[in-house]
């Protein structure tokens, strides 16, 4: 008979964003698969297995917890963050679409998690607060021109806009392109926030503008946010400033 297989997002890293659901179902899994570091993160029993794996090997990966579910077990796909934004549901999804037909008969449960967007904008306020789109920069699975693309016309439409895998070493450059890109579409004092690490030991929040934005200071694990041209940053005094985008947009906005 067939297994069971979580896929689980284990939020962005504070051990208090992790949802009780995710818990759950860490804690009824035998084999967990991911990659490495977000295994490294959890605390798991004797009686559990870790299967790390390389983060390219996204499919390869998938296919292997999908086996483990068909023989009976009960497995975890772990990602950070959310399973489903830019991670592993959706090559969980692809690899039953594609592989063996007993891959379809394996329970599948997606547990939904806090994606690092939104522990980063909790930490500003709320540049969130309207429309907003996100967007990965990382070219591996996608042409460079379409991601040029999006971010022109999600600047064009007013979105506000999310940032992953902004920058790598193998990929120097984009970031820098990225932001020339915005430049060209949105006015210079737009809101920018860097968040590093949000809800880990390392974590730093950085808000700056469009104008003084600079790709030294993003990193592997920083989500960028770009405001729209409603977003406001609100000074208070000896408390950090506050940044959101308002609930309503004027007409024509
Ligand atoms: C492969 S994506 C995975 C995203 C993840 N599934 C999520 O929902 O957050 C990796 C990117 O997520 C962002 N990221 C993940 N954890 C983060 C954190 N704690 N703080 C800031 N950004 C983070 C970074 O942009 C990083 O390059």
């Amino acid at each position: 008979m067939s297994g069971r297989l979580f896929v689980v997002g284990t939020g962005p890293g504070a051990p208090g964003q992790m949802t009780p659901e995710a818990r759950e179902a860490i804690s009824a899994a035998t084999h967990l698969f991911g990659y490495k570091p977000y295994l490294d993160r959890l605390d798991l029993r004797a009686d559990q297995q870790a299967v790390a794996s390389d983060n390219r090997e996204e499919l390869a990966r998938a296919g292997a917890a999908l086996d483990m579910a068909a023989e009976g077990e009960t497995a975890a796909m772990v990602s950070g963050g959310d399973a489903g934004v830019f991670a592993m549901a959706a090559a969980v999804c692809e690899a039953i679409d594609k592989g063996p037909a007993a891959w379809r008969e394996v329970e599948l449960i997606v547990v939904p998690g806090v994606t690092a967007m939104l522990a980063v904008a909790a930490r500003v306020g709320a540049p969130l607060g309207n429309d907003f789109c996100a967007i990965s920069l990382s070219d591996n699975l996608k042409p460079w021109d379409v991601i040029e693309k999006r971010l022109r016309l999600a600047a064009e439409a007013g979105f506000a806009i999310a940032l992953y895998n902004p920058i790598s070493k193998a990929r120097p450059h984009q970031l820098g392109e990225a932001f020339n890109i915005l430049r060209a579409v949105l006015p210079m004092e737009i809101p920018v926030v860097f968040g590093r690490a949000a809800g880990r030991p390392d974590e730093r929040i950085t808000m700056t503008t469009l104008d003084g934005a600079r790709p030294e200071m993003a990193d592997m694990a920083t989500c960028i946010i770009i405001g729209n041209v409603h977003t406001r940053i609100v000074e208070r005094g000896e408390r950090p400033a506050l940044l959101y985008t308002p609930r309503s947009v004027p007409a024509h906005g």
